[in-house]
């Protein structure tokens, strides 16, 4: 039997170290960082750890909201979503993934990419709208 995509990234241990150094360079990454900007980023950090753990074979249940609920009215670019897709790529080779297991895990996410992406554009460090309704906060 093959053994779960969540097992060979490290379990539960390594992707929450995936998802902390992830999203700091999102953060620091002035390509992208403007749309974070209302994000409560605990939740966020949260949410990305159950979403991935779930979606590699792991034993969490992601409760937040669907992808296409929570990036409407964000204006994603495709720019946007290439420069997250880089600093995610950066995070793996730096924790040393190996290319099998990286493939899988963008392949695992590739499909969201059309209820991310609002604006088929290659700009970036595109404004975050006002109108844009963040989270609520975790309780
Ligand atoms: C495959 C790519 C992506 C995945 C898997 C993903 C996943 C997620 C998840 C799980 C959440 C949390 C949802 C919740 O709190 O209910 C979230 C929130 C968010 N995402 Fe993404 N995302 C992706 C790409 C992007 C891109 C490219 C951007 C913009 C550059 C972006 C901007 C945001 C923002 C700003 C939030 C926080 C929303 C808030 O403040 O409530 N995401 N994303």
């Amino acid at each position: 039997m093959a053994t779960l995509l969540y097992e060979r990234l490290g379990g539960l241990d390594a992707i929450k170290a995936v998802v902390e150094d992830f999203v700091a360079r999102c953060a620091a990454d002035d390509r992208i960082n403007q749309k974070f900007g209302r994000t409560d980023i605990p939740r966020l950090k949260k949410m990305l750890v159950d979403q991935v753990c779930e979606a590699t074979g792991g034993p969490c249940t992601y409760v937040g909201r669907d992808m296409k609920e929570t990036h409407r009215g964000l204006g994603v670019t495709a720019g946007e979503f290439d420069a997250l897709v880089a600093n995610l790529v950066a995070t793996l080779n730096k924790f040393n993934v190996p290319q099998p297991e990286q493939e899988e895990l963008l392949g695992a996410l590739a499909p969201m990419k059309p209820d991310i992406v609002e604006v088929e554009s290659a700009k970036t460090a595109t404004p975050l709208p006002a109108s844009y309704q963040t989270a609520p906060p975790m309780r």
